[in-house]
Formats: structure tokens, C-alpha cells, sequence
């Protein structure tokens, strides 16, 4: 497939000629999610919740029926298990003040890796300061992945967090959750899952993986920015506590205090962003529509292409598994004698966009002993053409520095 059938969907690349190679930062969009915002904003806004009337109505409906589409995407068992947030990071940040801080202290362990976002790092390091667990971190075998052995080691019976990226958004990495939720439960740990880069590529699916809170971004999955998820099982998010308070949280409020209402509206605090939940669905539709077997295929086959294309450049070192099928279309690279803020301002003067720097994991940067990487990212959207141009530009960034000649 030189050209991808695809493209045509994506009014970004009418408008602009710009290979796009960030996938794994933020999706394009395609028209059926933009049409999805257009119709809320032109049929059905107003503020959900809260009027009695037929367009707050209508904007509830929407709202309400986009958990429904994201329950059943992830095969939530009840749709109050579904928490929209502004993105992952939220998510998280929603489950270290609301969980973390309220049910651990000294005695307690939180387990994560060296490879995690920042974002399933930070809140982390806060509960542990807090409350006095200790936070304990997972360390890689040589390909970048956890062995079960580093797992049975860490594991303890004073676990009480484990959370882990599902695939590492610098290695493209996947970790086998269900096997660590098994092996997390059986020490009585809940397991928090950041899916910020596998829900948007491949089928996630909360009840068979048995995990007790997801998150993940919907920019990341061709939806709008602004809008996440967090998944939790019921019967955890209905101990924890709000974490932001104020209006529609609530059941009733007086001047002494307030109580507050069911879920999932106890943890949506303030008017929500309805048109992006409804832009969500759309981006759910689309995906299912072309399936992810699909997605895997042509993620798994233009990576093929750039590992086949870089390996015969003997300067450049790709980072993580020497096998393409283990990269859910994320390489990460650096070329020898140039800074990757500099092959990544190389291939914009070329029209190609990759992101460039420590990929907010710099722990993980320190542990591959690089201080940053330049990456490559695909969706679903790209193709043969944009990885040929790639490749081509690659060869140009030590001819442009006088490197090569
Ligand atoms: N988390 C996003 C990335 O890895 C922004 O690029």
C-alpha cells in the first residue's frame, strides 16, 4: 500500500504537506470527529447536567451516550466506571490524590518502572512523600522490557500500588499486564494501567486483563485535545473520595459541608467537556470501523520499512527491541555527532514533523545512557510515501551538518 486509503479522511493533509510523524505526541483528526464537534456545537450545546430543558437535554444526551461508546470500547463492565477527565495525566493525578493519598501510608510500597511518562511517575513520587510508602521502581532487561523475575522481586506483600505504562511512548514497548495483574492481585495490590499509548493501536480490554484502573488520552486516539479517560472498577471508585470539588459533584450542599453524588459524576467536577466526549465517540467509531487488526498491519509494516531503511545507516542506533513488531510504530533513534533537537529541526526544513527530546520519561533517557532521542511515530493514517521521504531525509541530517558527504 504506497498510498494510505486513509488520508483522504484527514483535512489536515489537504491543508498541509507536512509529513506527520508525532502520532505518538497527538493524532490528526479526521472529518468524522471534526463533523462530530461541528454538530454538537451547532445542534446540541449547551451546558450538560444541569438545564431542564431540550438543548441541555440533548447536550446531556450526548455527553452520556459517549461514556456508553467508551465503557463498551473497553469493555467496562457498568458505564459509571467511565470518569472523563482533560487527559491521562488527569487520570492519574485524579487516582494518586483521591486513592494514593487516602488509603497508603509508611507501611505501604508503590511499585512502577523507570520507563513510565512522567506523568505515571511524578504523581507517584508526591503520594510517596506524602504519606511515607515507599515508592519502589521496576528496572529493564537489555530490550527495554520488565522480566517476571524483576516482577516476583519488587512484588512484595506490602505492595499496595502497582502502576505501569502499558506501552512505553520511547520504546514501543508492550508490557503483558495480564500476567503482573494476576501476579499484583495475588499480593492484594491494585493495578493502575497507563494506556495512553495502547488503547489508541490496539484492543484493550479492562474485564479480560482484570485491571483496576486504565487511563488514557482521546488527542492520542484522533479525538479532540482535551478530553481523557480514567477507568476504574466500581467498587474502588466508590470509596475514594473527590478529588476536585464544586459544582454537579455533589448530592447536597450546606454551610457546614456537602455530600456527595453517585458516580460518575462525584469525580466530574465543574461543566464538563461534552463536545470533546462527543468528538471521543466518533474517534471510537472510526477506529472500530477499521478495526485494529488493521491498524497493527499497517502500523506493524511501515515500521518494518524504517528498521530495513535505518539499519543501512550505520549511524544511526535505534533504541529498545531489534524486532519492528515489538514497537507498536514507535522508534525512537539518535544519529552519532548530532543533537536529536537537531535531526528533528533537520526534517522539519523538509516537511517531516518528529518529536525530539526526553519524551517526558527522564529517568528513562538516563537508563538508556542517552540524554535525549529523536522519534518516529505512525498511526494508521500513514504510509508508504511518508516513510520513503523519511528514510530519504534521514540520510541528508549529517550531510547538512558536513558529517557525510
Ligand atoms: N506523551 C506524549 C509523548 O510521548 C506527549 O509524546
Amino acid at each position: 500500500m504506497s498510498k494510505s486509503p486513509y488520508k483522504k479522511d484527514f483535512p489536515i493533509f489537504e491543508n498541509s504537506s507536512c509529513i506527520y510523524l508525532d502520532s505518538a505526541a497527538t493524532a490528526q483528526r479526521p472529518r468524522q470527529v471534526i463533523d462530530a464537534e461541528r454538530e454538537f456545537n451547532e445542534r446540541l450545546n449547551a451546558n450538560p447536567l444541569r438545564g431542564l430543558y431540550d438543548l441541555s437535554m440533548k447536550a446531556t444526551e450526548a455527553y452520556e451516550s459517549s461514556r456508553e461508546a467508551v465503557a463498551s470500547f473497553i469493555n467496562a463492565e457498568k458505564s459509571e466506571e467511565i470518569i472523563f477527565t482533560r487527559n491521562a495525566t488527569e487520570g492519574l493525578n485524579l487516582l494518586a490524590y483521591s486513592y494514593g493519598l487516602n488509603f497508603l501510608s509508611e507501611e505501604d510500597e508503590i511499585l512502577t518502572s523507570v520507563k513510565e511518562h512522567h506523568s505515571n511517575m511524578l504523581p507517584w513520587q508526591m503520594v510517596a512523600k506524602k504519606t511515607g510508602a515507599k515508592l519502589r521502581y521496576l528496572e529493564l532487561s537489555e530490550d527495554g522490557s520488565i522480566s517476571e523475575e524483576e516482577l516476583e522481586l519488587k512484588l512484595t506483600d506490602r505492595t499496595r500500588i502497582v502502576a505501569l505504562l502499558q506501552v512505553s511512548n520511547v520504546l514501543g514497548s508492550t508490557e503483558p499486564i495480564e500476567k503482573i495483574v494476576k501476579l499484583a492481585h495475588k499480593k492484594g495490590a491494585v493495578v493502575v494501567v497507563d494506556g495512553a499509548q495502547s488503547v489508541p493501536h490496539m484492543k484493550v480490554d479492562v474485564r479480560e486483563l482484570d485491571v483496576d484502573f486504565l487511563v488514557f488520552s482521546g488527542h492520542k486516539m484522533m479525538a479532540p485535545l482535551g478530553i481523557g479517560v480514567l477507568y476504574g472498577k466500581k467498587k474502588l471508585l466508590s470509596k475514594m473520595p473527590p478529588f476536585l470539588r464544586g459544582g454537579e459533584m455533589i448530592e447536597s450542599v450546606s454551610l457546614g459541608g456537602a455530600s456527595f453524588a453517585e458516580l460518575p459524576h462525584k469525580f466530574e467536577a465543574g461543566t464538563v467537556n461534552a463536545q470533546g466526549a462527543y468528538g471521543l465517540k466518533a474517534a471510537i467509531s472510526y477506529i472500530e470501523g477499521i478495526g485494529f487488526d488493521k491498524i497493527r498491519e499497517i502500523e506493524d509494516g511501515l515500521c518494518e520499512m524504517i528498521f530495513d531503511g535505518l539499519s543501512k545507516l550505520p549511524y544511526v542506533h535505534i533504541q529498545g527491541s531489534k524486532d519492528p513488531y515489538k514497537h507498536n510504530g514507535i522508534v525512537s533513534f539518535t544519529i552519532d555527532g548530532v543533537h536529536p533537537h537537531d535531526i528533528a529541526s533537520i526534517l522539519d526544513g523538509d516537511g517531516i514533523a518528529v518529536r525530539a527530546g526526553h519524551h517526558c520519561a527522564e529517568p528513562l533517557m538516563n537508563y538508556l545512557g542517552v540524554q535525549s532521542t529523536a522519534r518516529a511515530s505512525l498511526y494508521l493514517y500513514n504510509d508508504e510515501e511518508d516513510v520513503r521521504a523519511f528514510l530519504e531525509k534521514v540520510k541528508n541530517v549529517r550531510r547538512w551538518l558536513g558529517l557525510e558527504s
